[in-house]
């Protein structure tokens, strides 16, 4: 007779990345626990934290501090960090906070009912922050019948922006190979799913490495033929490996969508150097400007940071002109924050705390003007939506997005979710956009 299995409860924390790292944790785990949603009830609480910038490792850390409480309430609950800070912190995590059972870098994930076996036997917390070459993916869906995907296609990074803690707490680039990725989005198209997005910490330079020789258009190509992929997305996309052979993908293949996030980080060339980008605006807009003659009306999104060490208000202006000058669509945008390791955590110059906020605020200003513009330009206009759930703002509306990637709230039957649906936009947000389903 099968045990009854134990309630496993993730907190996430930071990218689509760690998203994905999630639901592999719960595929993992998953001949001896079930997923819930409720963490008073977890055998097992992981978190899968984020080391990006020191905000983020903050509220980590305020979350295990907090889990005491619970801790004590359920002895028998086992606790466990895992993801970027764990691999940035190891056993100084333990030391900090005693109550921990599991401690486990990028890549323990794979290595994780092992190590809880190691931590039941011996009694003892573990920490395991090893590299290994190879990552065992597993294939399967956390969520079945859900419309859409995240499926990796490569980890880790070699590029060491120097304010970047990526390649030290992800490890060395490594793509996944193509056979691979193919046979998780065949498995998931076939279980009806629609849309998948492609991940990586630089996507366009898939491929090396890889004995067969596919490069990351060519990955896209293949993909685009699996019969019932409507929707193709990939994030995220080093400006300087944008190949013109990858833009041409946008106007050759029917599923990619017409949406790219393409960070750019700054707008100076002083900076974009000493951050180490190997690009320069004019190379930036250029490309901007083929991905527009290529596919037009294509959306654009991007990462900012304001406040590089040596950032002069006068590189501070080229930030904002470019952004004029590109017209993004949406944007995050963030403070310039030390993390530990980064060449640019060294610089003696850097900006103090109050300017770095009010180039935040100017910065969001006409961040927001641009984003609401661009979205008040849909208003009007019938577009295809898949309806991915329910609305997070108003819980008896329906949630889904258009292709170019904009979140769409409006009124539907339930039974719609995992569908494509037409919907008039009626009204621009800030962040979302609202309208009523119509016949095409
Ligand atoms: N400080 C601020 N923002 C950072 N990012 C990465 N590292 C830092 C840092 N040290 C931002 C970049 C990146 C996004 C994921 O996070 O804009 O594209
Ligand atoms: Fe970090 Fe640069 Fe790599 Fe992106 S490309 S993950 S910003 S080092």
């Amino acid at each position: 007779m099968n045990r009854p299995k134990k309630n496993l409860y993730i907190k996430t924390y930071g990218c689509q990345m760690n998203v994905y790292d999630s639901e592999q944790i719960a595929l993992i785990l998953g001949r001896d626990y079930d997923l819930t949603d409720r963490p008073e009830e977890a055998d097992l609480y992981l978190i899968n934290t984020c080391s990006i910038r020191r905000k983020s490792e903050e509220k980590v850390l305020s979350l295990v501090g907090r889990l005491k409480g619970l801790k004590n309430r359920r002895p028998q609950m086992l606790l466990g960090v895992g993801g970027c800070v764990a691999q940035q912190e190891g056993e100084r995590l333990l030391q900090r906070a005693p109550h921990l059972d599991l401690v486990f870098g990028a890549q323990g994930i794979y290595r994780l009912p092992h190590l809880l076996h190691q931590r039941l036997e011996s009694g003892k917390a573990v920490v395991d922050t090893s590299f290994s070459a190879d990552l065992p993916y597993i294939s399967g869906q956390v969520t079945p019948g859900a419309p859409k995907k995240l499926v990796t296609i490569m980890q880790g990074c070699n590029n060491y922006c120097t304010y970047c803690v990526v390649p030290y707490v992800r490890g060395p680039e490594r793509s996944r190979p193509a056979a691979e990725v193919i046979n998780e989005v065949q498995d998931f198209l076939r279980q009806g799913g629609q849309e998948v997005t492609l991940l990586g910490q630089n996507v366009n330079s898939y491929g090396k490495g890889l004995a067969d020789g596919l490069s990351f258009p060519g990955l896209l190509r293949r993909l685009a033929k699996l019969p019932g992929l409507i929707r193709l997305r990939f994030t995220t996309s080093h400006p300087r490996d944008l190949s013109d052979d990858l833009i041409c993908c946008f106007a050759e293949l029917p599923p990619l969508c017409d949406h790219i996030h393409l960070p750019v980080q700054a707008g100076s060339n002083h900076i974009l150097a000493r951050m180490h980008r190997g690009y320069t605006r004019e190379e930036y807009l250029h490309k901007v400007n083929r991905l527009r003659q290529i596919c037009p009306g294509i959306s654009l999104t991007t990462d900012l940071i304001v406040g590089f060490p040596g950032e002069t208000e006068a590189d501070f202006a080229d930030t904002l002109a470019l952004m004029r000058e590109v017209a993004f669509d949406a944007a995050f945008y963030f403070k310039y924050s030390p993390r530990p390791q980064t060449a640019a955590a060294a610089l003696v110059d850097q900006i103090p705390e109050p300017v770095k906020a009010e180039r935040l605020a100017r910065l969001r200003t006409l961040q927001e003007e641009l984003s609401l513009a661009s979205n008040q330009r849909l208003v009007g206009q019938f577009k295809e939506v898949l309806v991915e759930g329910l609305s997070k703002q108003q819980n008896q509306q329906l949630c889904g997005r258009l292709r170019s990637n904009q979140v769409v709230n409006f009124d539907g039957p339930q039974d719609l979710i995992g569908r494509m649906v037409w919907v008039r936009i009626e009204k621009a947000n800030l962040h979302s956009l609202g309208g009523h389903r119509c016949q095409p």
